[in-house]
């Protein structure tokens, strides 16, 4: 079968835990910077979600469980009553529009700064991001992060679980969290950034043990079934040096088998990687893959043969983020291979507005509802 026909598995239904989806495109956690300085959503991230609701699911963009864990301006945040109450009411529209989401709980680690948050940031080691941070009076050095105590790390696990709460509250399915991209959760996996000699760090088995508490305390506050966690196995970004990721992954997915969580979610995965089919192996449950599409301009077919590839490798679900930022109808585009609007990388990705964030236009319905010929079953 060619996969070039309009029909593909990728716009078949599939169910993910309790929930039932109408295709397997997942739009991925993609930071915008457009919350309030206070952490809350307003008007312009309803708009911005609800023009998405077509995909089958939504993973609503990095959000702070507590104060500490804000990386940059403008992000958003569920540790407090008006939190909930601003994401309650994106919730309800992109509910009301046939959509369905989850949100990815972040806690920025060692990637923060005081200017962001108020706070010296923490992390399990005194070792500060190599870079610079993004704050309200532009680019500054990071700082040197605080060592979290045995009491930091309980009070976190028990954030983590709290904001799962208040998500589920404000209408979220589930959450996802966020163990990938060098942030806090990630910082403990990595050999470079957790020098910790204590029960959290050393080696590998121990290095995993936070990522584990954290899962399985959110999972114990909200059930499992509503729980997804994201790695990216080898990622470098934030200054990451995992030492020893063909050990680390299948180590922790060994560890969070047992939870029974609804999905693990891997970012860049290849199904060439056989790190990639270890982990397909060893996962009990679904397995969302954001494909490894490279920088620049996406590919002209929007990801959909390097998805449909995943799928044949035994990936449940596919995440494409660039793709469903700037097309708000990125599954009719993908099902009828209509073009896509350029993502505009400049000043638009992360400084606040709708230039760059709500303005991409959409198919004028004549050709997104268009079914080409020759459709067939592709997988
Ligand atoms: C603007 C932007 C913001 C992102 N924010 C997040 C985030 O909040 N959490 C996360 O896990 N990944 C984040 N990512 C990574 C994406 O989820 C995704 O893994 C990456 O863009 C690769 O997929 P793509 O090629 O389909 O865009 C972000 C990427 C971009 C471009």
């Amino acid at each position: 079968m060619t996969n070039t026909a309009a029909r593909s598995a990728l716009f078949e239904p599939a169910r993910l835990g309790p929930l039932h989806l109408p295709n397997r495109l997942v739009m991925a956690p993609l930071t915008r910077n457009r919350a309030g300085a206070d952490g809350v959503p307003g008007p312009l991230m309803t708009t911005y979600y609800t023009q998405r609701a077509s995909a089958g699911l939504i993973i609503a963009e990095a959000t702070t469980p507590n104060a500490v864990g804000q990386t940059y301006p403008n992000i958003p945040a569920l540790h407090g009553a008006h939190h909930v109450a601003g994401w309650r009411r994106v919730n309800d529209a992109v509910r009301a529009a046939g959509g369905r989401m989850v949100v990815q709980l972040q806690h920025g680690g060692r990637v923060g700064h005081p200017d962001n948050s108020g706070l010296t940031p923490v992390a399990p080691s005194p070792v500060a991001l190599p870079e610079t941070i993004h704050t309200p009076s532009g680019r500054q050095p990071s700082v040197v992060p605080r060592e979290m105590t045995t009491d930091d790390i309980r009070s976190t696990v028990a954030d983590f679980a709290a904001a799962a709460r208040n998500a589920v509250a404000t209408g979220f399915e589930g959450v996802e969290v966020h163990s990938a991209n060098g942030h806090l959760l990630h910082q403990f996996l990595a050999e470079n950034t957790n020098r910790r000699t204590d029960a959290y760090g050393g080696p590998v088995s121990r290095r995993v043990r936070f990522v584990v508490e954290v899962a399985q305390a959110v999972a114990d506050a909200i059930g499992p079934e509503r729980v997804g966690l994201r790695i990216s196995p080898g990622n470098t970004v934030n200054g990451i040096a995992e030492g020893d990721t063909g050990r680390i992954y299948p180590e922790l997915v060994a560890a969070l088998a047992g939870l029974d969580l609804a999905y693990l979610h891997i970012v860049f995965a290849d199904p060439d990687q056989p790190l990639f089919r270890d982990l397909r192996a060893a996962w009990p449950t679904a397995l969302i893959a954001n494909p490894a599409l490279g920088h620049g301009p996406l590919p002209a077919d929007g990801g959909r043969r390097a998805g449909e590839r995943l799928l044949d490798a035994g990936a449940d679900l596919i995440a494409f983020g660039r793709g469903f930022l700037a097309n708000p109808d990125f599954v009719a585009r993908l099902r009828t291979g209509a073009p896509l609007n350029p993502v505009r990388e400049a000043y638009t990705m992360y400084t606040g507005g709708e230039t760059g964030y709500t303005d991409y236009p959409t198919l004028p319905a004549t050709v997104a509802h268009a079914v080409p010929a020759g459709a067939g079953v592709t997988r």
